[in-house]
């Protein structure tokens, strides 16, 4: 072949290409027709041959229109790649910026069951004339066993046998009931009181009812002429506010040593309205709380006048309350931080 020849082959080579590319719009066919000029077995490589068989003089001629040809392809295949991808950008943009779409949900939190709970518990005391107190949680022996009548061998303190802190003045425990409130309040003021005490305790205790960690509302009225008739009273209103007007209350005879008399205080079971069930063992009642007349030794240790003042004490627990009201039925869920469950209530 001459060099003209050569020259007219691969020129031929380019127009093939123009003619192949077209309109293609898609990058695998356009790199296919790539190939199909440029590749190794392509048409320019038939060219690419017959250079060497060339007499030196014609080579560079040659040369020039193969690079000039192999320029151009290449050329435009960039600027077709480029093209299309361009315009998937485009397309994405366009997607992204779309402001007519939905906004994702912000989740929003909200408070604990249990905040909510001790919110509407001291609202409904406050309500009939009730203040909110508090005391530490970790407590001396003093406010905790003995100023409520519970000297270091009672044996009431086997049911409460605890966390003790070790150091420091004196023997200090994480407090087991909020009954230590009352003898702070006490020592704190004088006649008349009319408290209520939510706060966390701490029990060697640990079932599906009972946590080594949990919330109590303890309450106390002391004044003139205070009865069991108030106690009750106090109580059912508390009750019927909280659980509803068709839950009436029970008080059965019991002791505690800071109290006297005492009882147990039930309410009539929730879910089967006193008929009897399993959840209230067939007894129409569910315990929630102590309860009973201040001790005259507990006024005694608080420095009260035993002869002038009477009044009543009651404690329940806050998640028991709860767990009641909307059917939970294990205690850890209180403290898991679950937002399954958290976000029921
Ligand atoms: N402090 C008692 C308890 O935790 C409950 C109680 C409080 C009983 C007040 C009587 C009066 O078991």
């Amino acid at each position: 072949m001459t060099a003209q020849e050569i020259i007219q082959q691969i020129e031929e080579a380019g127009r093939e290409f123009a003619r192949a590319i077209g309109d293609l719009r898609d990058e695998q066919a356009i790199r296919e027709e790539k190939a199909r000029v440029l590749g190794k077995k392509g048409s320019l490589a038939g060219a690419m041959k017959g250079l060497g068989a060339l007499p030196a003089p014609d080579r560079p001629r040659v040369g020039e229109a193969l690079n000039r040809v192999k320029g151009s392809i290449e050329a435009e295949v960039e600027r077709r790649l480029g093209a299309i991808a361009e315009e998937a950008l485009e397309v994405d943009l366009a997607r992204r910026v779309d402001v007519t779409l939905p906004s994702r949900p912000r989740r929003r939190g909200h408070l604990h069951l249990l905040t909510q709970l001790l919110r509407e518990i001291e609202e409904i005391f406050r309500e009939i004339g009730f203040q909110v107190a508090t005391g530490p949680q970790v407590e001396t022996d003093f406010h905790n066993f003995e100023a409520l009548n519970m000297p270091p061998d009672h044996p009431a303190r086997d049911m409460q046998d605890t966390f003790f802190i070790e150091g420091g003045q004196g023997q200090l425990v994480l407090r087991t009931h909020t009954s230590p409130v009352q003898i702070r309040t006490m020592l704190a003021g004088p006649p008349p009181v009319r408290i209520i005490a939510p706060g966390v305790v701490y029990r060697r205790d640990d079932d599906p009812t009972h946590s080594p960690m949990f919330t109590q509302v303890e309450c106390l009225c002391v004044d003139h002429g205070v009865s069991f008739a108030d106690l009750k009273g106090t109580l059912l209103h508390f009750v019927h506010r909280f659980f509803g007007p068709d839950i009436g209350i029970r008080l059965r005879p019991s002791f505690f040593p800071f109290t006297e008399p005492s009882a147990e205080m039930d309410i009539l079971c929730l879910f089967c309205k006193g008929r009897g069930c399993r959840i209230c063992k067939s007894t129409g009642y569910l315990e929630v709380g102590g309860a009973g007349m201040v001790d005259p030794a507990v006024f005694a240790a608080c420095g009260y006048d035993r002869y002038d003042v009477t009044g009543f004490a009651f404690g329940f627990g806050v998640e028991r309350m709860g767990m009641l009201r909307h059917g939970v039925d294990d205690i850890k869920l209180w403290y898991e931080g679950d937002a399954r469950w958290l976000e029921q209530f």
